[in-house]
């Protein structure tokens, strides 16, 4: 996969995938849904200093989120929204200007999204991308030509004499990545051309150094200037001072949390995950002992994982934590089941028993802190993505019931899984457990393929050691989306010295993505994987046979169960 193909499989998948750190929140989701929570665009978790916003229409776009991160990356704060939405719900965020993405349309379809009259009527900078540079001409007088031939790729964009604080510092000519089938032909009265390529007279207009229209895409990598481009509009054209950092977003959450609040109590459940850990973290930060952890281990975690977990917690960040050790209840549950979906469920169920029982510990309980991201939060409000259809229950398990009517506090609900990360590293975490791979929620259970015992599930554990120990050798780990092993019903035979055995055969699994939704299978190193294969059949009993997993998804899932 080129690096083009895999920033717009990123924005697909980020279109319609779900946040990364799944584990605990998966079961919490339908809290969200019980307490009838609308989520909108506008409900936005900044405030104060911070509140300076490029305000982007989505218009369709695979690539609309890539847009807002190179944005964010930039120190300025962006928010997605819908070409529907109204002045009245975006006024309060201090909009500095206008970027309309790119979309699927042609201006002259029938109910092609077009931008709402406030964007010119604001008299704020707006930057058309694509198919919002066809709309910016379509609406202001210009003329768009339909062609049958998609322009796809790379192209070099070359600059007119015209000078525009767009392509400041930009080279004349420069190399830039098209994907369009339809073209301006005319530019809007008063407009000037500001660059050409081979195959597109007009590639770049602008008016009054105030509205501009590019035919080609800033935001992903294979424009090397677009990065450039974009902070010239955000500074340059729409005076941005540049408040969106981290430590600034700490501040000012902090406060919102202390206020959003005051006395009351926050519960939080943690996996040992990113997003869990960081939203506690932070929470944590602003009113101390207000908070309080629950770690409900399942006994279908990995190796030492939950004292690792209860270790950084304590010891580290000096959070309260009720560690709850549930692992015969889950196992009980769960003994003798094989269908993967039957699983999923007790487990699910079996989490909310447990996790309400120890709430109820507590007494009264004002908030329930969760992970959510601004992913999720698009998700539920684009007007014109659509929804992948649901392959496993992952998404819709469980959930809590619905008399257990806590507030949501979701302070991240409007980062990236990047800006997590970040934000993880600046409140202090550790590296290790700021890029921690995703795990799934049922953990080990579905990974143990057929029955899940204590026996079967303490060789998938020292497998898996292996696994992530190599790959972290290697220098791997974070490369890679998730490594880890699968134990699978088979057995074979095998000769080890003299003796016949007859064990497991055992699956290794390494796959790259973004975003879960979509994956590749690793090409791990030949070596490495010798290592592996050669480490665990020599040091965990009970696996005589190694595979490597050589699907990608689809059609596999990552996932065996
Ligand atoms: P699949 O197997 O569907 O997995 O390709 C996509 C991502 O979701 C994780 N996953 C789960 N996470 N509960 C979770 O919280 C689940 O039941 C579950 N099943 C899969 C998987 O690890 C991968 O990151």
């Amino acid at each position: 996969m080129t690096e083009d193909e895999k920033e717009l499989n990123e924005a697909t998948i980020l279109r319609f995938g779900a946040s990364g750190d799944v584990e605990v929140s998966t079961y919490l989701e339908e809290a969200t849904e019980a307490l009838g929570k609308e989520k909108t665009a506008t409900e936005t978790g900044v405030s104060g200093a911070l509140r300076e916003t490029i305000i982007i229409i989505d218009m369709g776009s695979q690539t609309t989120q890539l847009i807002a991160r190179r944005i964010r990356e930039l120190n300025v704060y962006c928010e997605l929204i819908s070409y529907k939405t109204k002045w009245d719900e975006i006024k309060n965020l201090n909009p500095r200007g206008f970027i309309l993405s790119g979309g699927p349309n042609s201006v002259y379809d029938e109910n092609a999204p077009l931008p709402p009259a406030y964007v010119y009527e604001s008299g704020l900078p707006v930057l058309g991308i694509c198919y919002g540079m066809q709309s910016i001409a379509h609406q202001l007088g210009g003329v768009v030509s339909p062609s049958n031939e998609r322009e796809y790729g790379h192209a070099v964009l070359i600059l007119t004499e015209e000078q525009s604080s767009l392509f400041k510092n930009v080279d004349t000519t420069t190399p830039v990545w098209m994907s369009h089938g339809d073209k301006i032909t005319k530019m809007p009265p008063d407009f000037k051309s500001l660059a050409y390529t081979e195959n597109t007279p007009i590639a770049a207009m602008g008016l009054n150094n105030k509205i501009f229209g590019i035919q080609f895409h800033p935001e992903v990598m294979h424009t090397a200037q677009g990065k450039q481009m974009l902070k010239n509009f955000v500074y340059d054209i729409c005076h941005c001072n540049g408040t969106w950092t981290m430590d600034n977003f700490i501040k000012e959450s902090i406060a919102k949390i202390k206020e959003q609040v005051g006395s009351g109590r926050v519960l939080s459940a943690i996996s040992g995950g990113v997003d869990s850990s960081v939203v506690s973290t932070l929470i944590h930060r602003a009113i101390g002992n207000q908070l309080t952890c629950v770690f409900v281990n399942n006994g279908l975690l990995r190796k030492e994982e939950a004292e690792r977990t209860i270790k950084v917690f304590r010891e580290k960040l000096g959070i309260k934590v009720n560690y709850v050790d549930a692992s015969e209840r889950f196992l009980s549950a769960i003994k003798g089941v094989t269908d993967p979906e039957q699983k999923r469920k007790i487990i699910g169920h079996t989490f909310i028993e447990v996790f309400e029982e120890e709430s109820k510990k507590l007494g009264e309980v004002d908030f329930l802190a969760q992970g959510t991201l601004y992913p999720d939060v698009i998700e539920s409000v684009s007007s014109v993505s659509n929804i992948s259809s649901v392959i496993k229950t992952h998404h819709n398990v469980g959930g809590l019931p619905k008399y257990m009517k806590f507030k949501l506090l979701e302070p991240m609900r409007y980062l990236f899984k990047d800006e997590v990360r970040k934000l993880g590293s600046e409140l202090g975490l550790e590296e290790d457990l700021v890029w921690r791979q995703p795990f799934p929620g049922p953990g080990l259970a579905i990974r143990c393929i057929g029955e899940v015992t204590k026996e079967r599930l303490d060789i998938l554990r020292n497998a898996d050691w292996v696994v992530m120990d190599e790959i972290k050798k290697a220098k791997l780990y974070r490369e890679m989306w998730q490594t880890f092993a699968v134990l699978t019903d088979t057995k074979s035979v095998g000769v080890m010295g003299d003796f016949r055995t007859y064990s497991y055969a055992l699956a290794i699994r390494a796959v790259t993505s973004s975003d879960a939704m979509t994956a590749d299978w690793a090409r791990l190193p030949y070596d490495l994987l010798a290592k592996i294969s050669n480490r665990i059949v020599n040091e965990v009993r009970g696996i005589n046979r190694i595979v490597y997993d050589i699907t990608s998804k689809p059609p596999g899932t990552i996932e065996w169960e």
